[in-house]
This record gives C-alpha cells, sequence and structure tokens, in this order.
C-alpha cells in the first residue's frame, strides 16, 4: 500500500457482503473487525475512508429458506439482514456504508455491467449440458456422482438436463490477470495466497456460467427475464457499486480502487483473485490495490468453524463470558474479544479459538500489563502531582527511543495489516514502561524530594500511556476511550489524532481522574473449577436418570404417532442429519430433524410410515427446526427403523 502522503482521494477498505441468511460468527466478525481496524486508523491519519460491508441477498438458497418460512424473499432479507446490523452495531464496527444487494441502486449497477458485457462480447449465450440434480438446483460432474448417476449431496437420482445460459469469458482475461499479478507481487497478500492464485491462473481460465433460471429472485438478465444473473457475479459488483461507477463519476475517480480488499481464504482463488480481477479487465477498470486473504479460525479438532459445521463460535457470547467473569463493562469485553483475534494469530494464518485462551490473554496482557500500568501510576500522580500534570522539566523523554520504535512498527503493522506484529510492539512498549517505574521507583524520589526528576519521570508513563492508548484505539476503541478521559484528555478536548503519537504531547494542565479499573482480574482457578464442576454435576444426574423408573402415567404423556415421511434431504454440511418432512395427520405436515443419513438414504425413507414423538418440545438443530422425533432401533447408531407391521393411517395414536 501508499503511504498516505502519496495517497489521493478516499482510502477505500471493502469485506465480502455475507450471505443474508447465515447468521454473523466468528468468521464474519474477523474480517469485518479487520477492515473497522483500517478504516479507524485511517481515520485518526485525517484521511477521508470509506468502509463498506453489507448483504449478499440474491442466492437461490434464500428463495428456499424464505419459502420454508412461508415468506416471500424480499421481507424475508429484510428481517435477517438486521442480525448483521444488530452484530456490527455491538462489535462497534463503524462502517460508512452497508450495501444490501437488494438494492435498486446496485440491481441497476449489476443490470449496467451485465448489458455493456453482453455488448462486448465478453457475456455470450450458450447451451448449458450436465448432470443435475432438480432438489439441489445444482450441476454436477460425471466423476462427482453416486453410483447410480445419484446426486453427491442429497443421493436422488440425476438428471441430465440441457438448458440456454450466459457465459462470461473469464478464459479471454486469464493470461492477463496473470501477468498483472506477476508484475505486481503486493496486489495480493499473503504471499502463500498469492501463489495459490497464480497456480490456478497459470491453469488457465475456463469461461462461467453467470446466469440461473429466474425464480422471481435476482436481477434479471437484462433482455431476457428468463434468467437472473449469478449471486456471485452480482455480488462482485457490489464493490462497483459504492463507488459509484456508471451513476456518479466525481465519486468513482475519487474512490476508486479500492485500497484494501479483505476476505478469507476460501473466497479468494476462485472468486476474488480471478473471478473478480477478469471482470474488472473486461470492464477495463483499474484493479484493487490489495486483496488480503486472512486464514480461517479452526476448532481444536482442525475444522472451520462454521455454521454448517455446526461448531460456531459467537464472538458476543463470548464476550458475555468476559462480563460474567471479570465484572467489566460490556463495551470493554467486546475490546478484549477483538484484541484477542488479533493478537493470538498473526492476520493470515489460522487460528484455534479458545474462551479459556480468552480469558488468560485478558489477565495476562490487559489486566496485568495495560491495567497494571496504568492503575499505580494514576495515584502517584495524584499523590505526588496533586493529580494534574505539568510540563515536563530537564529529563524528560527517558523513554523516546522505546516508543519511536514502537510507534514505527505500529505504524509499519497497520499498514501492512500486521496487526499482531502492531499489537507486539505495544505491549513491548508498555513492558518498558513498567520496568521504568520499577526502576525509577518515583515513591523514592518523593522521599528523597527530587521534585523536578519525579515530576519527569510521571509525565514520561503517562505520555507513553497516551500514546498506547492511541496505537490500540483502532482495536479498542472503548479502551483507549476510557484511558483518554483517566488521562483528563477528553476533558481538555484532545483528538486522538495519529500524529500525535510521539513523545511529549501530552498537554500540562490534563487532571487525571482515576476510574474503577478497566479490566477487573478473573479468577482463572475458580473459573476452572466451575467448569470441571458442572461436568462432573452433569455426568452424575447422568447416572442417576439412568436407575431411575418412570410411572406408567408418566409414559402415558409421551405422544406417539404414526407419521408417514413425504420427503427427505441432507441437512446441509452435518453428514448424519436428515431433515424429513411427514404426515402425521395433522392438517399441516411437520419437518422433522432424524440422525439417519449414515444408515439411510433419503430415498428409501420417502413413503414410509415411521413412529413419531409428536409432543417432544421443538428445537433447532444445525439451524432447522426440529417438531418432534423419529424413533429407531440401536444404542449408538440407528440400526432400524420402528415401523408398523401394517398399513396404518398417518397420526394413529401408538401405546
Ligand atoms: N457472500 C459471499 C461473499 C461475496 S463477496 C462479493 C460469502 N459470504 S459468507 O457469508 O459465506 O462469508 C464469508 C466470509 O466469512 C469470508 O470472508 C470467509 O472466509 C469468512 N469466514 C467464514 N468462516 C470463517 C472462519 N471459520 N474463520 C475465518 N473466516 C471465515 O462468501
Amino acid at each position: 500500500m501508499a503511504a498516505d502522503s502519496e495517497r489521493n482521494g478516499t482510502f477505500y477498505i471493502t469485506t465480502p457482503i455475507y450471505y443474508v441468511n447465515d447468521k454473523p460468527h466468528i468468521g464474519h466478525t474477523y474480517t469485518t473487525s479487520a477492515a473497522d481496524a483500517l478504516a479507524r486508523y485511517h481515520r485518526m491519519r485525517d484521511e477521508d475512508v470509506l468502509f463498506v460491508t453489507g448483504t449478499d441477498e440474491h442466492a437461490q438458497k434464500v428463495v428456499r429458506a424464505a419459502s420454508a418460512s412461508g415468506m416471500e424473499p424480499k421481507p424475508f432479507a429484510d428481517r435477517v439482514m438486521t442480525s448483521y446490523l444488530e452484530a456490527w452495531d455491538r462489535m462497534k464496527i463503524s462502517y460508512d456504508r452497508f450495501i444490501r444487494t437488494s438494492e435498486d441502486e446496485h440491481k441497476e449497477v449489476v443490470s449496467h455491467v451485465f448489458a455493456r458485457l453482453l455488448e462486448s462480447g465478453d457475456i455470450y449465450k450458450d447451451r448449458y449440458e450436465g448432470w443435475y440434480c432438480v432438489p439441489c438446483e445444482t450441476y454436477f460432474r460425471e466423476e462427482d456422482l453416486l453410483e447410480g448417476r445419484c446426486c453427491p449431496d442429497c443421493s436422488r437420482e440425476v438428471e441430465r438436463l440441457t438448458e440456454e445460459a450466459y457465459f462470461f469469458r473469464a478464459s479471454a482475461y486469464g493470461t492477463a490477470v496473470l501477468r498483472e499479478l506477476e508484475a505486481n507481487p503486493d496486489r495480493i497478500k499473503p504471499d502463500s495466497r498469492r501463489n495459490e492464485v497464480l497456480s490456478f491462473l497459470r491453469g488457465g481460465l475456463q469461461d462461467t456460467c453467470v446466469s440461473r433460471a429466474n425464480q422471481g429472485w435476482g436481477v434479471p438478465v437484462p433482455g431476457d427475464e428468463e434468467h437472473v444473473v449469478y449471486v456471485w457475479f452480482d455480488a462482485l459488483i457490489n464493490y462497483l457499486t459504492v463507488a459509484g461507477y456508471t451513476v456518479d463519476d466525481e465519486k468513482f475517480a475519487r474512490v476508486w480502487p479500492p485500497n484494501v480488499q479483505l476476505m478469507g481464504k476460501d473466497i479468494l482463488t476462485r472468486f476474488h483473485g480471478s473471478l473478480w480481477l477478469a471482470m474488472l479487465m473486461a470492464l477495463e477498470i483499474e484493479l484493487p490495490e490489495l486483496l488480503f486473504a486472512h486464514g480461517w479460525w479452526v476448532s481444536d479438532e482442525g475444522d472451520k468453524i462454521s455454521k454448517s459445521r455446526g461448531n460456531v463460535i459467537d464472538p458476543w457470547a463470548e464476550a458475555q463470558l468476559l462480563v460474567e467473569e471479570s465484572g467489566c463493562t460490556t463495551d470493554v469485553a467486546v475490546d478484549a474479544v477483538r484484541y484477542y483475534m488479533f493478537r493470538e494469530v498473526t492476520f493470515g494464518l489460522d487460528g484455534t479459538f479458545s474462551s479459556e485462551g480468552l480469558l488468560s490473554r485478558f489477565n495476562a496482557d490487559l489486566a496485568n500489563d495495560l491495567g497494571n500500568l496504568l492503575n499505580r501510576t494514576l495515584p502517584l500522580v495524584e499523590r505526588f502531582l496533586d493529580g494534574t500534570l505539568e510540563q515536563p522539566g530537564p529529563g524528560a523523554g527517558e523513554l523516546q527511543a522505546e516508543v519511536l520504535q514502537a510507534v514505527a512498527r505500529a505504524e509499519e503493522g497497520y499498514e501492512t495489516l500486521d496487526f499482531r506484529g502492531m499489537l507486539e510492539a505495544v505491549w513491548e512498549l508498555l513492558g518498558a514502561a513498567n520496568k521504568f517505574v520499577d526502576e525509577r521507583a518515583p515513591w523514592d524520589l518523593h522521599k528523597q524530594g527530587k521534585k523536578v526528576e519525579l515530576a519527569a519521570v510521571l509525565y514520561d508513563v503517562v505520555d507513553t500511556i497516551r500514546i498506547a492508548a492511541l496505537m490500540i484505539a483502532p482495536i479498542m476503541p472503548t479502551v483507549a476511550e476510557e484511558i483518554w478521559r483517566q488521562l483528563g484528555l477528553e476533558e481538555m478536548g484532545v483528538q486522538m489524532s495519529w500524529s500525535d503519537a510521539a513523545v511529549g504531547k501530552t498537554p500540562a494542565g490534563a487532571e487525571v481522574r482515576r476510574g474503577r479499573p478497566i479490566f477487573p482480574r478473573i479468577d482463572l482457578d475458580r473459573v476452572r473449577q466451575r467448569i470441571a464442576s458442572k461436568q462432573a454435576e452433569t455426568e452424575s444426574e447422568k447416572e442417576e436418570k439412568g436407575d431411575e423408573m418412570i410411572s406408567f402415567d408418566d409414559f402415558m404423556k409421551v405422544d406417539l404417532r404414526i407419521a408417514k415421511v413425504i420427503d427427505a434431504d441432507p441437512v446441509e454440511g452435518a453428514d448424519k442429519l436428515l431433515r424429513l418432512i411427514v404426515d402425521c395427520g395433522e392438517e399441516e405436515p411437520r419437518q422433522v430433524v432424524a440422525g439417519l443419513a449414515q444408515e439411510f438414504s433419503p430415498r428409501e425413507l420417502i413413503g414410509e410410515s415411521v413412529v413419531l414423538v409428536a409432543n417432544l418440545e421443538p428445537a433447532t438443530i444445525r439451524g432447522v427446526e426440529s417438531q418432534g422425533m423419529i424413533l429407531a432401533a440401536g444404542d449408538d447408531k440407528p440400526l432400524a427403523l420402528i415401523v408398523p407391521d401394517r398399513d396404518v393411517q398417518p397420526g394413529e395414536r401408538v401405546r
């Protein structure tokens, strides 16, 4: 990235736009918080910033999810997108624009781009032939099909289909994109990811199908209402929409190209690093300055954390845990989660998220290193200087070398997205300041009556805390503000500006005001003990229950009914689960999630009569609501279904 002295116009930062039917989780929060930290840093440098995030709404799965909730796609999207607005509000994401692909402004730009590429011949209509699974709405390659030409996702038979579709001539741009990237080694980071993109491009780009059959949701292909624009093609164009492409030339000139486009590594190679760049080349638009692909948060087993895997980490729940365990404020807890994400793992690499790691870092880095420095320094200023900082006399500036080094490293960290390196630099400075207090022992200077020296030492420490607060402000905005308040800077109206990250800029006359400790220490032993005793409690409850007999009346409380399976398909990402639609003699069929997928294919179950526990409390399993339970025999895994031995009407009671 160019240093800001060379930058003209707006600093433009994007995150991917997130699928509207997902709920925000740690992965989305990670990308978005990184973009937020960058935006805040550049604003502190007095730059004009455009930080954009939003929702990707035209996926076909939105149509399915909406109809499962008995809604039209748009009101459904309106309802679920608010979970992103709420999450970003709680995580203090300071976006300048939230784009939804269902906005008219965006749809117009998509139509425009599509029409233009049709005209130039970069999009053409052709016949598409392949193995198609109707329920999954997906084409599969022959080699990926299951035996008997069955769908690898739902095991149902696929069909040979031929349809007309629109293709983007990506093949014509693969070499040009490759050349560009080879000539500009800094356009994609980290290097390991760049190499993956290069080798993908060296294999040649294939033309991509960029339309789907119109089901009434998406941007219609201009002049051909039977098709809508493919969701990825549509979504990538959001980056152009918000920059004013085709509607506001002055804005576009100021904003384009993006300075940083952030994303996870899974959507770099096939989408941002190739399709997106090829689209820009076809449109003759300058390529983004930097595509940065970060790693994944993985579970302890090394799996990506995601909704489809059911191992989601909710950053908000993690923040609540910190509040419960430490008694800090919610805003401080959110800052601590943000700190943990960027301190724990080098941005660009994979990392393991653990609540225990979060609690330990809260104690070690925040309560001890940062909190302690503040909590021991302010009382000294109160006691020895009547709470007011004086203009430092001779001898101040003893931490100048350490500060210079830390600020230079922090600046480099923000410029190269090395957030971890940046935080390490700040923490080394805090370490140096803590050591400085120990060595210069202000209490001894006071005893010896060395007033000038004492004032200089305390000024240096407060000044260093101020500089540290400035450097961490983009990651921990509330913490920085609270430090600002305690140092008396807020009261004096001092702005947080990066240009003040230098020694001697704490104004004389600042009146410090000690507050409650920002980071109350967590008793980690107590937390561990509590977790252990909770586990022991559950174990013994289980054992007790094993011996218990139930009464006949209790048994009669269980409402067992015959149900007929009308439809069945796999639960996305859960290899043991099936989603069944069953008729149990009620007005509406029910949806039930059953752990049968490994022993039974959906086809085997359709038409089967089974036994349903009909009055079980509904539960959401892997995001799918289950209204009951199907009975099967087998201790660990279902070996056989419990079925009636002759024809029985759905809804008949079983007793
Ligand atoms: N809608 C597309 C993006 C279109 S952009 C023009 C999409 N959306 S998504 O909702 O699936 O969000 C994906 C983003 O979250 C990616 O950047 C992805 O890498 C990130 N993460 C999802 N799970 C993740 C982890 N477990 N860890 C870190 N980030 C991961 O893709």
